[in-house]
């Protein structure tokens, strides 16, 4: 398999294409976005990622990774493209029950449609976007065949890479490797090998589906039940942090933390595939999903509590992104605390290092300190380095050294002189 050709050239996407690119296939990345396309030109690379922007520069450089806005006739095919949710009215109008968002599989939809005219006898589709239980049996793999292309191989392969160590965990981690049948699941390890170094698991289709799905559900469950206890511990007057700790010496516990909510493209997500694929079976992981997102109201009412009696607050956002040191903030709950406040009349401070730019209804992006200087009250969104290294100093320039601490990031780093610190689920 020579010629590969990668449709989305996203977090997934844009690695994989420049890892195909430099172990030793001809690989054409394809977008449909004009802005990623244009920017891939002039050799910038627009996913923040340690490590990715020297490997797709020695991919574009070398020729052996091209980019184009159209697929191009190719021996593998690679789908790596966005599978959102739609919410509420859409849903509903889609059968969901009342408040369960479904996938929104357009964009699985149009790449395999747009790969049909280039497809040849013998050639090898991946999804590796991730999808509702059958998705690659029921919705993808028919669109293809309908080309009337015969000998046609189709396998999901999930992508599971953790954002921050995308490059390392592409090489190292274990695949798990889903054909519509054998042929096709020993084709998709052919591909893989040539740069996966982890355990190539194979399986069929929608079995990968689902196993995608529950590592992201049992994380999602898991953080859920942290959060539940954190709002027990509020109540009973106990600091969660400590007993969580205390908890997971138990040598068969191991609690996730607790925080403001749960945000970006996957865990946020995926649960509700499954929720899709069976309403009535899953009342666990609807429970867990509304208890995760109830937590910015939470963290509101958290502030609400905090500066009341305090004339016109104001509050410094600290951390927009979902989770630490990365640039991403889709599903971010960050936002949604930030939206909430703004809501309740709040004035509200945005401040994120990572973010380079945010829709303007959340305001102009702030450095650190001068979010701080016009702060009455800080809230630790997401513990960013920068934040977990605020020092009393820091604090000491805010208009009221108040911190809401969401993440636990300076716990035990702050003397009561220093700043009020509030941490979320310490009844303390
Ligand atoms: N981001 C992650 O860490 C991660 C991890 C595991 C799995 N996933 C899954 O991988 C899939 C892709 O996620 P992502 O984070 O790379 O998304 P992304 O939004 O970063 O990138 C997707 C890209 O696909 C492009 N696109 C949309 N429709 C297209 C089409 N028809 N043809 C070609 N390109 C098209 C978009 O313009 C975008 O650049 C999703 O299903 C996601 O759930 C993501």
């Amino acid at each position: 398999m020579e010629r590969i050709c990668v449709l989305g050239l996203g977090y997934v996407g844009l690695p994989t294409a420049a890892m195909l690119a430099t172990h030793g296939h001809e690989v054409l990345g394809v977008d449909v976005s004009r802005q990623v396309l244009d920017r891939l030109h002039n050799g910038e690379v627009h996913i923040h990622e340690a490590g990715l922007r020297s490997l797709v520069r020695a991919a574009l450089k070398s020729g052996h990774l091209r980019i184009a806005e159209g697929p191009e006739p190719a021996d593998a095919f690679i789908i790596a493209v966005p599978t959102p949710i739609v919410r509420e009215e859409q849903a509903l109008a889609e059968g969901a029950p009342q408040g369960s968002p479904v996938a929104d599989l357009s964009y699985v939809i149009s790449a395999a449609e747009a790969i049909v005219p280039h497809l040849q006898p013998g050639n090898l589709v991946i999804l590796e976007s991730t999808v509702p239980p059958r998705t690659t049996e029921d919705v993808v793999a028919p669109i293809l065949r309908r080309s009337g292309v015969r000998d046609l191989l189709v396998a999901h392969c999930p992508e599971r890479v953790l954002p921050g160590r995308i490059l390392a965990e592409l090489v190292g981690n274990s695949r798990v490797i889903g054909g519509v049948d054998q042929r096709s699941a020993e084709a998709a390890r052919e591909l893989y090998a040539s740069f996966v170094e982890g355990e190539m698991l194979l399986t069929d289709a929608t079995t990968a589906e689902l196993v995608k799905l529950m590592e992201n559900t049992h994380r999602d469950v898991n953080i859920a039940l942290a959060n539940e206890f954190a709002l027990v511990a509020e109540r009973v007057g106990v600091d969660v942090w400590e007993a969580i700790d205390l908890a997971n010496r138990h040598p068969r516990v191991k609690m996730l933390r607790p925080g403001p909510g749960v945000g970006g493209h996957c865990i946020a997500v995926d649960p509700w595939f499954v929720v899709q694929a069976a309403p009535d079976l899953t009342p666990l992981i609807q429970t867990a999903r509304r208890v995760n997102d109830g937590m910015p109201a939470h963290v509101v009412e958290l502030v609400r509590q905090a500066v009341a009696g305090v004339e016109r607050p104001v509050i410094a956002c600290l951390g927009l992104t979902y989770k630490a040191d990365v640039d991403d903030v889709r599903e971010s709950p960050a936002l949604r605390v930030l939206e909430l406040l703004k809501a309740e009349g709040f004035e509200v401070l945005a401040c994120d290092p990572h973010v380079r730019a945010l829709p303007e209804a959340y305001g102009r992006l702030l450095p650190v300190s001068e979010a701080l200087r016009r702060a009455d009250c800080a809230v630790i969104l997401t513990d960013h380095a920068e934040f977990r290294a605020l020092s009393p100093e820091d604090l000491r320039l805010m208009r009221r050294p108040l911190v809401i601490d969401s993440r636990c990031a300076l716990k035990g780093r702050l003397g009561t002189p220093d700043a009020e610190h509030r941490l979320l689920g310490s009844g303390r």
